[in-house]
This record gives C-alpha cells, structure tokens and sequence, in this order.
C-alpha cells in the first residue's frame, strides 16, 4: 500500500499520509516514502509547493508509530531516528515550500514534522502537541531546537516540560501555527506563493531560516547573497516588465 495519497494541480501537489487506521503515526516505511518524495519535488522544478495533511479528520499524524516502536532494539530506534531527522531537514533544505494542514491530532513527530513545514494552517478542532516526556522520552526529530526558534524558549519550554496538548485557538496565539482553517485555506495559501517567481520564493525561504540565528551583519550578508541568486534572473526583468505594461507576470522560474 502506498504511505501516501499524491494528487497534483498545476504547481501545487497534495500529500495525504494513508494511514488512517493507525493515526497516521510514521512508521518505517512512511518516512523512507516521505525522504523519498522530498527528493523527487526537490528535482521536479514543475512541482513547487505541497499541501502535507493527513487521511480522515481523526489525526494529521499521531507521532513514532508506537506499535512498530515496541518491537524495535535500541539501535534500531536509533537508526530510525536518524532517517527521521535527515528527512525532515531535507523538507527545510528543499525549494518547494511545504504548507502543513493539519486536520487532527498532532502529536510528538506529527507536530515536529507541521514544524519543518514552511506554513501551517490548523483545523479549528485540531490539536498539537510534544508529548514525549510522557512516554519517558524527549522530541527526537528536532523539536526541542525547533519549536524555540518558531515561539520562543518560554513558551517552548512550558509545551515541551508539560507536554501538553494545544488546541487551535491557542496555537495560533503563540504563533504555531500561521492560521486556523482548511484545506482549502491551505492550497489557497501554496497557491499564492507558487504565483510568485520560483528563484525569489527559494531564496526568500533560505534567507529567513539560515539566517535566523546569525547576527545581525553576519544576516545581512546572507540576505545580500540570496538576493544575488534573483538579480541576474529573467523573472526579475519580467517582473519590471509587467509592473511597467501593467499586466500580471508570467514568471518562468529562469
Ligand atoms: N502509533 C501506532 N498506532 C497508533 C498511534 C501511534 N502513535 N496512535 C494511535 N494508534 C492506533 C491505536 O493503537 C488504534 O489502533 P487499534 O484500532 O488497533 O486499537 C488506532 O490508532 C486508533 O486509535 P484511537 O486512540 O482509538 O483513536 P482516536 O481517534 O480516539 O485518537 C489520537 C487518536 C491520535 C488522539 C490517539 O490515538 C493518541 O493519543 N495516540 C497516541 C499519540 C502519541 O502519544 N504519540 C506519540 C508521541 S511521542
């Protein structure tokens, strides 16, 4: 059976994990399909945002798949940990801009991988959480790093030392998620950027996340080179074209 249900529409694709009857939770096979697809988007100039979510309205990913978990060594957990984290990076590290929807419970890896996602957009009866220090564990696919970064370490610390769960509502107030809605919210969102020039929306990306934590000059830099990646672009000359003949651009990604 295939992990996950892939619709496409024009430059936006669909990703529903396919594992309703076991919350979604990420098993093996799920994250080597997920690595798996980040690399076939990351190469397919024409696929340039995806709306990640999850089957049914129950869960968007219920975290580690517990069951396959209780069978796994030591090692083995390790190991699985290990592709969990490179994969979830590679959705940081691609082009393509992922816009999570969450359509149910979040929880451990299901908020941590929203959180590697470039937007968020929460069903209003959904819910997020890092639960892990209730199961005897900490996050281990980069939510105590990442979290922080997104709404900072007070709150951070409060969700992860609690490990609570947070409704919609809440969510959004401390910035967690971008908005409450739904699907359609959600490709309307990765609608609007993939109407805007591919070089400048993957460079804007890399800009903000590489340099969130350098100092202020260090930052400015990197802002400077990403923006060197846009000034010799066609799509910026199509840019002052259509602005001048007032007209929408048609933007070629070149
Ligand atoms: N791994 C493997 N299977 C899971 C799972 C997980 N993380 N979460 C749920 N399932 C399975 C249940 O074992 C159950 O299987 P069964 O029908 O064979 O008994 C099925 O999914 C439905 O679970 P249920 O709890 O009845 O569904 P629900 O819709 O009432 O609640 C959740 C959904 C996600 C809120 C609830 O299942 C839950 O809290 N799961 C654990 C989440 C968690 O702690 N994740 C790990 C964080 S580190």
């Amino acid at each position: 059976m295939a992990e996950f249900l892939i619709e496409a529409a024009a430059a936006v694709e669909r990703w529903t994990i396919n594992g309703e009857a076991r919350r979604n939770a990420l098993s093996k096979a799920m994250v080597n399909e997920l690595a798996s697809n980040v690399v076939r988007v990351s190469h397919a100039r024409e696929v340039r945002a995806v709306v990640l979510t999850g089957a049914g309205d129950k869960a968007f990913c219920a975290g580690a798949d517990l069951k396959e978990r209780a069978a796994m060594s030591e090692q083995e957990v390790r190991e699985f940990l290990g592709t969990l984290r490179r994969t979830f990076r590679s959705l940081e590290k691609s082009d393509c801009v992922f816009v999570a929807f969450i359509n149910g419970a979040a929880f451990g890896g299901g908020t941590e991988l929203a959180l590697c996602c470039d937007l968020r957009v929460m069903a209003p009866s959904a819910e997020m959480g890092l639960t892990e220090v209730k199961l005897g564990i900490i996050p281990g696919a980069g939510g105590t790093q990442r979290l922080p970064r997104l709404i900072g370490q007070g709150a951070a610390k409060e969700l992860i030392l609690t490990g609570r769960r947070v409704a919609a509502e809440e969510a959004l107030r401390l910035g967690l998620v971008n908005r409450i809605g739904s699907l359609a919210d959600a490709h309307a969102l990765a609608t609007q950027v993939v109407g805007n020039a591919p070089i400048a929306v993957g460079a804007a990306k890399h800009a903000i996340a590489n340099g969130a934590h350098l100092d202020l000059d260090a930052a400015l830099e990197l802002e400077q080179q990403h923006y060197q990646r846009t000034l010799g672009t066609e799509d910026r000359l199509e840019g002052l074209r259509a602005f001048a003949e007032k007209r929408a651009p048609v933007f070629k990604g070149r």
